[in-house]
């Protein structure tokens, strides 16, 4: 089978002709629907060698969905052909953050190999990959596998995000996204579903926020200048009480220190490596600034309910596996609304976005 690999740092991922594995005892083989194309593997591709421990090469891909496709031995409670999410952060599955479901936060992380399928391990940009436990498999029921793929990222990293800072978000409060693209679009719409409070969407780019604002932003900021100032105005000069950072630029940390109230949750999310000075003065009084990394495996059952609710969908852009390096590519310069997913078997007449894949400029490997 073809599987877009990163086969060296710094440079862009290939296809390699690898073998289907088979899955070892305790694994279980899965038949990939679609993986979706997520910012932090671009950061991944443009990395120095040294930032991150993992082997090379490794197949992309870290948000997955599939059907369980073989067994290896000793797995049960997995019938084959049944669809199935890949959990995406693989911890060590033993101590107490693994055993709460929070292996995005497992205290052996630093023994561990890699950090997933797709970051390390290889990924769902194949027609099948292995994951190592059935722990690691949460059931699809009956959504769309394809449209279901960024549910374990995109939607389940910032469901995470906003879940901790629920009780800040009253009927009244504010909450400002800034980057509504694959993580944000779906911020917004969880934002929608499961609290009461007022959304501020902010990005560089109108069409994301028309996006935004169709999924339940009430009001778009243009990230210029004058950004900050608008975000005051529309909260009656108190600030956000939370902001949520999908970017994770200097400037987009240094926007939300100046638009978050005093008592407010400045997270945030986005992988860019801005700097923040931190110091007495620099954020007002009892903000709370974190980082947050993805979400746990209960997290992920809750999402799904969510959209098995039809109150979250992801919006999607459909590509064939062939076309893995042209959706980057897109991603890169901006272009996906929403998120991109790679679908396997997917022939070309399928495509959503025929214009897209006539980019000359672009250069996709192709199979
Ligand atoms: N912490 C985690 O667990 C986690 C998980 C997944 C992704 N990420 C990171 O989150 C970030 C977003 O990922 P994504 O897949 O949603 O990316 P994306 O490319 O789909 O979306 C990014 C959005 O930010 C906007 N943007 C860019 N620069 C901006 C600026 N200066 N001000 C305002 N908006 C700006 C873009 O127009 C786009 O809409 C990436 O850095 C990614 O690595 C973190
Ligand atoms: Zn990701
Ligand atoms: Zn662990």
């Amino acid at each position: 089978m073809k599987a877009f690999q990163l086969t060296a740092w710094g440079q862009p991922p290939e296809f390699r002709e690898v073998a289907v594995p088979e899955p070892g005892p305790g694994q279980v083989l899965v038949k990939v629907a679609a993986s979706g194309a997520c910012h932090s593997d671009l950061h991944l591709m443009e990395w120095p060698a040294g930032m991150l421990p993992w082997p090379l090469p490794f197949t992309l891909g870290h948000e997955t969905t599939g059907w369980v496709a073989a067994l290896g031995a000793g797995v049960k409670g997995l019938e084959i052909g049944a669809p199935v999410a890949v959990y995406g952060p693989w911890g060590c599955g033993t101590c107490r953050s693994c055993r709460l479901g929070m292996e995005n936060y497992c205290e052996r992380s630093a023994e561990q190999p890699a950090a997933g399928g797709g970051l390390g391990y290889h990924g769902g940009m194949a027609e099948y990959m292995i994951v190592p436990s059935a722990r690691l498999l949460v059931p699809l029921g009956d959504l769309d596998p394809v449209a279901a793929a960024p549910l374990g990222d995109a939607a389940l990293t910032p469901y995470h995000a906003i879940k901790r800072a629920l009780p800040l978000m009253t009927p009244g409060s504010t909450t400002a996204v800034i980057g509504v693209g694959g993580l944000g679009h779906m911020a917004v719409q969880i934002l929608r579903e499961v609290s009461a409070t007022k959304v501020i969407a902010i990005d560089t780019d109108p069409a994301k926020l028309r996006l935004a604002c169709d999924l339940g932003a009430s009001r778009a900021v243009l990230a210029d200048g004058d950004a900050a100032e608008q975000v005051r105005q529309a909260t009656d000069g108190r600030g956000a009480d939370v902001v949520l950072d999908f970017v994770g630029a200097d400037a987009t940390i240094a926007l939300g220190a100046k638009v978050i109230r005093p008592q407010g949750q400045l997270t945030v999310v986005g992988i860019a490596l801005g700097n923040f000075t931190f110091n007495f003065f620099s954020l007002p009084y009892e903000v709370a600034l974190a980082t947050t990394y993805w979400g746990s495996s209960v997290e992920l059952l809750e999402v799904l309910e969510l959209a098995r609710a039809g109150r979250i969908k992801a919006h999607v852009e459909t590509f064939a596996l062939a076309d893995a390096a042209e959706a980057y590519a897109l991603l890169r310069e901006g272009k996906i609304s929403g998120r991109a997913v790679m679908v396997p078997n997917l022939v070309t007449s399928q495509l959503a976005r025929p214009a897209a894949r006539e980019l000359q400029t672009v250069g996709a490997p192709r199979d």
